[in-house]
C-alpha cells in the first residue's frame, strides 16, 4: 500500500479501514519505537461533528481506542449532558501514537502525523470540527489560540464550523470549569441541529 502523501497528490480517497492500516503500521517517528498500539480515530463516519483532541494517554496506548481512560469518562458525560453519544460523533487525535510520560507532542511529530487527519477529515466531511484543548486548538485554528479564554467561540473555515472546548483532563484537574465545558457542548448540539439539513461538504 502507497502512504498518505503520495496519495494526497494523486487525490486518492482511503476508507477507514485502510487508514487504519496505516496508521497501525505507521513508523513516520520515532514514537512507533515505544507505543503499545496506534490509536487510529473512531466513531461515526458519516459523523456531523468530529472531536479533534491532542494524543492518544496511556490506556489508549494499551487498548488502541481513543478517550477509553479518565478523561474518556469525563468526555461521555459532556456528550451525555448534551444528548450526544460516541455512536453519532467521531472522535480522533492529532497524532495517533502516546508520547511518554504524556508530554506534549512536538513539532516534528506533530508534522509526520498531520495527513492521518486531513484523510480522515476526507473521509468523514464533517459539518463540526471541535478541537479538545489547547494543543488541537492551536494546531488546528491559531498557533496563539488561548484555550482559557477562547473556547466556546466559533469560526467558520472552508465548508465546516470550527470551535474549541476545554480537553477533559483539564476537567479533571479542575472540575470547577465543568459546567463551562457543559455550555459549550450544549452550544454544538445546538449548531449541530442547525445545520441538521445542510448537506454534507464537498
Ligand atoms: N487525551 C487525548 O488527548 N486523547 C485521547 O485519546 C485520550 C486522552
Amino acid at each position: 500500500m502507497r502512504a498518505p502523501p503520495e496519495a494526497e497528490r494523486r487525490r486518492m480517497m482511503y476508507t477507514w479501514e485502510e487508514l487504519k492500516q496505516f496508521v497501525d503500521h505507521c513508523g513516520r517517528c520515532p514514537l512507533c519505537r515505544t507505543r503499545t498500539h496506534a490509536v487510529m480515530g473512531r466513531g461515526n463516519l458519516k459523523a456531523a461533528v468530529m472531536f479533534v483532541a491532542e494524543a492518544p494517554g496511556r490506556q489508549e496506548d494499551q487498548q488502541g481506542i481513543p478517550f477509553v481512560g479518565p478523561a474518556g469518562h469525563v468526555f461521555d458525560q459532556l456528550l451525555e449532558a448534551a444528548s450526544m453519544s460516541r455512536e453519532e460523533i467521531y472522535i480522533t487525535n492529532i497524532i495517533k501514537c502516546n508520547p511518554p510520560f504524556n508530554r506534549d507532542p512536538s513539532e516534528e511529530e506533530k508534522a509526520a502525523c498531520i495527513d492521518y487527519l486531513k484523510y480522515e477529515t476526507l473521509l468523514i466531511r464533517p459539518k463540526i470540527m471541535v478541537c479538545l484543548g489547547r494543543v488541537a486548538a492551536q494546531r488546528i485554528i491559531r498557533p496563539d489560540f488561548r484555550i482559557t479564554r477562547e473556547h466556546g467561540l466559533w469560526t467558520e473555515r472552508k465548508s465546516y464550523q470550527l470551535t474549541a472546548v476545554l480537553h477533559p483532563s483539564a476537567l479533571l484537574r479542575d472540575p470547577s470549569r465543568i459546567p463551562e465545558a457543559k455550555q459549550d457542548f450544549l452550544a454544538i448540539r445546538r449548531m449541530a441541529d442547525e445545520l441538521a439539513d445542510r448537506p454534507a461538504p464537498v
